[in-house]
């Protein structure tokens, strides 16, 4: 199997965790597939809500309907990749940049379901460079903070996010303890949020493997 097809596999997994209502859905390339697999079944939902401006427009194109966060209050699942996850189900996310969103739609759902092929489980989080989404004007500042606290800041040319903010992509780090480490630098003043999704991470993992998809549910 190929990692495409890993990821296919656990996007199509993903749909039975689909009951209706209303679907929170991430960004990136395994989040595109489980949207053409929910554009399948669109018949059986209320709408989605969108993490990132891409998403919004894939929803649409696929018919379905795009509903604003704040007219929807909560939803019973957001379903979104990882970048990096560890059996723990703390992740690093926001490769694609679209973490601050993704991080609030993620909120208001009961149920995350990450859907990821098994390159993205690690035993401890960091070789992935965090992603960071910072205001312009504090770009320098933040950066420096963050070398203090280990790290090797490297601003992402040329990219700003949905939000109009650059990413700071970090480096070097070794994240022994997330949920302590995504506090900490939510605390740097100019910092909008990190890629850590620890003090909230996901409650059912989809890992495409060789083997077929494996299922692990949070504790
Ligand atoms: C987007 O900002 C990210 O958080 C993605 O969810 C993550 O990078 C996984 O992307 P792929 O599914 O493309 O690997």
């Amino acid at each position: 199997m190929t990692q495409d097809e890993m990821k296919q596999a656990v996007a199509r997994a993903a749909i039975d965790y689909v009951k209706g209502g209303i679907i929170g859905v991430g960004t990136g390339s395994t989040a595109n597939y489980f949207i053409d697999e929910l554009s399948k079944i669109k018949g059986r939902i209320d709408g989605a809500v969108a993490s990132s401006e891409a998403t919004a427009n894939r929803l649409k194109g696929h018919g379905i309907q795009v509903l604003d966060l704040n007219s929807v209050g909560s939803m019973d699942i957001y379903v979104d990749g990882a970048d990096e996850i560890t059996r723990h189900f703390h992740m690093i996310k926001g490769g694609g940049g679209a973490l601050t969103r993704e991080k609030i739609v993620a909120a208001c759902a009961r149920s995350f379901i990450c859907v990821a092929d098994q390159s993205k489980l690690v035993d401890v989080l960091g070789k992935f460079p965090l992603p960071i989404e910072v205001i312009p004007m504090a770009r320098s500042y933040v950066a420096r903070e963050l070398v203090r606290m280990g790290g090797q800041p490297k601003l992402r040319e040329g990219f700003t996010t949905d939000n109009g903010n650059v990413i700071l992509d970090v480096h070097g780090l070794s994240i022994l303890d997330p949920v302590a480490l995504e506090s900490d630098i939510n605390q740097i003043t100019g910092v909008v949020t990190n890629g850590l999704f620890a003090r909230r991470g996901a409650n059912v993992l989809l890992l495409g493997t060789e083997n077929g998809v494996q299922t692990y549910n949070q504790p």
